[in-house]
């Protein structure tokens, strides 16, 4: 997912672009450029393809002074990683860079008689097009831009400096994120918060209908039709500076990871009262909740495992359909929906164009949506009829750790609430399933400070080129979180397997000291998941054992055993994520990796 930053003020603005695309790197990215005005007013473009570091060691050789500049980091859509598809991309007096898609740019190309390109991108075809509109309405930004805008298609956010306007910068968006404020050194936009985060704590959304335009101490914004100022909400950052940064730990990623005790309260906390959860702060209201019917969670990824797990916990207790559907296939399908059908979306960016665009095809249908999102403010929030939203606060590692169980834990929070005004559940039974919620705190504390024997799987794991996750229900689903840890961030082929498909045809492909690391927190069926564990074993597989403390199994049935603390199956998922968080993070460190930026990825997936 491509960054955005730009500064228009009073000082040396490279410093503050570059820091800003550092801080934005987390996003993803394989190419990185800037353009800024300089000392003569004119518009100098530097680009460079690899890490953000290689762009800052060309722009250090640039001697001009500049106040005002846009950077971009890019990840690549259109058009391989190269210096000339690199942004921004530039037309005459026409110099954008842009996050997201221009799904029509092809016709752009046939309709606009576009003979000639620099680069393969569909972001030079929106600047080749924009200029020609400049240059029709003599040079006016705002009638030129809204011409764009009527003429584009697709997801974008774009910032816009014109070179015959020095110390302007305009933006637009059109569901891809953008932020932005004004301090007493210049006005800021950037892709999001951790981009304006050392600069100020008050911040405003560029509304999608809008032109913003920022100059050195104002930002404006005007209807892209009539033209007319709108107001700006201003909104309060509730991230400190040092809660976006490492705080000390070697990565975000065990930053996080060792802030889910603080994340769940923070998450759970909000949504209690008189110890049972309750929702009318967001606007609905319990009868909503009990004529709901019908159930779908919809997500991606991690996200989606939250989903899953929720969906294995409360099927039997609510006996009506809840549903976990994968993002990028449901948005094609044609749900079934009634308006009894509560449709949940969770995202920790609240940006992730799958889920986003399910969202609105099953708003469509009349479904109601509440959203579980981390993200304050972002687009999925915004567009829901409802939004839970979790506490976890910025979560800036590529894998997601504290905002899954903080998602379990609110899907936990919300749909026990839906199971007790069903009477699924007495008073008696949701104040017993939220004080167990409320003990995962300190379970997960605890799980994490015994992390010795983690630290040795990561040393059997870390010359290894393939792994299984091997559980049964909810175990299962665990199996699906971890496989997905270790092999984003570790980059180790590792599947998981619901434990009794193995005889299926999998078992074929365990051979000897094949590491198979299995999940047994389920007393009704642990016997039939140590019974497949013999069999793995027998096919000479090395085995990791991660299994409730109190659970019998014999001394000798695996390598290394990691005992998870003994709870309510419903919540073991709780320790057993921590476990498999830290096998992919002392994994991934072991193999020297970018534990926080892994190769290929990004945070958030906002275009298909
Ligand atoms: C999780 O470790 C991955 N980074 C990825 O699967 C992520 O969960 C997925 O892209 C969904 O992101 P979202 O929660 O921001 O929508």
């Amino acid at each position: 997912m491509c960054g955005i930053i730009g500064y228009t003020g009073s000082i040396n603005a490279k410093k503050i672009l570059l820091d800003g695309l550092s801080s934005l790197e987390y996003r993803g990215y394989d190419s990185a450029g800037v353009c800024f005005f300089n000392n003569k007013n004119n518009i100098e473009v530097i680009k460079s393809v690899g890490k953000v570091d290689n762009l800052k060691k060309l722009v250090e050789k640039n001697n001009s002074y500049t106040t005002c500049g846009m950077g971009h980091t890019r990840w690549a859509t259109h058009g391989n990683v190269t210096n000339e598809n690199a942004h921004p991309h530039s037309c005459s007096y026409v110099n954008i860079i842009h996050n997201g898609i221009i799904e029509n740019y092809l016709s752009l190309i046939e309709e606009y008689n576009i003979k000639e390109r620099k680069s393969d991108t569909d972001t030079e075809v929106a600047a080749i097009v924009l200029n020609k509109f400049y240059e029709e309405t003599n040079h006016d930004p705002l009638i030129s831009i809204s011409k764009l805008m009527n003429t584009i298609k697709g997801t974008y956010a774009i910032c816009i400096m014109f070179s015959d306007r020095p110390n302007e910068i305009f933006a637009i968006r059109k569901l891809n994120p953008l932020v932005a404020t004004t301090t007493n050194i210049g006005s800021i936009i950037a892709s999001d918060l951790t981009g304006i985060i050392p600069y100020s704590k008050n911040y405003i959304l560029p509304p999608e209908n809008s032109i913003v335009k920022l100059t050195p101490y104002d930002i404006r914004a005007y209807e892209y039709i009539t033209l007319e100022r709108m107001e700006l909400q201003i909104l309060q950052l509730n991230w400190s500076v040092d809660s976006a940064m490492k705080n000390g730990y070697p990565h975000y990623m065990l930053k996080e990871i060792n802030e889910q005790p603080q994340a769940l309260t923070n998450t759970i906390i909000p949504y209690i009262k008189n110890n049972i959860p309750d929702f009318s702060d967001i606007g609905i209201d319990d009868e909503c909740l009990k004529s709901i019917d019908n159930i779908q969670i919809i997500a991606c990824g991690t996200a989606r495992h939250a989903g899953l797990v929720a969906c294995s916990v409360f099927t039997p207790i609510l006996k009506i359909p809840v549903n976990t559907f994968v993002a990028s296939e449901y948005r094609y399908t044609e749900p079934y929906i009634t308006e009894h059908t509560l449709v949940i979306p969770v995202s920790q960016s609240g940006e992730t164009i799958d889920t986003l665009a399910s969202l609105t095809l099953a708003k469509n249908l009349g479904a109601k949506i509440l959203s579980i999102v981390n993200v304050k403010s972002s687009t999925i929030a915004r567009s829901s009829d409802y939004c839970i939203y979790t506490n976890a606060g910025p979560e800036i590692a590529v894998a997601s750790t504290k905002a899954y169980t903080v998602q379990i834990a609110a899907l936990y929070l919300l749909l026990s609430k839906i199971a007790y005004l069903k009477n699924k559940m007495s008073l008696e039974e949701l104040k017993d399933f939220i004080n167990t919620l409320n003990a995962m705190p300190e379970v997960i504390k605890e799980t994490i400070s015994n992390d010795s024997v983690i630290k040795e799987v990561a040393k059997f794991l870390k010359f290894k080129n393939d792994c299984f996750y091997i559980g049964r229900l909810q175990d299962y689903i665990s199996s699906l979180e971890g496989a997905l840890k270790l092999k984003e961030i570790s980059y180790i082929h590792t599947d998981a397997y619901a434990a009794g498909e193995l005889k299926h045809g999998t078992i074929a492909l365990i051979t000897h000291d094949m590491p198979v690391i299995a999940i047994d927190t389920n007393e009704n069926i642990s016997s039939k998941l140590l019974s497949n564990v013999e069999e793995v074993k027998a096919r000479e597989a090395t085995i990791i054992l991660i299994i409730n403390e109190n659970f019998k199994y014999k001394k000798d049935i695996a390598k290394h055993i990691i005992p998870i603390k003994n709870v309510d199956y419903r919540f073991a998922v709780f320790p057993v994520s921590v476990v498999t968080q830290l096998i992919a993070y002392y994994t991934s460190t072991e193999r020297g990796l970018d534990v926080d930026k892994p190769r290929n990825l990004a945070k958030s997936v906002t275009v298909e």
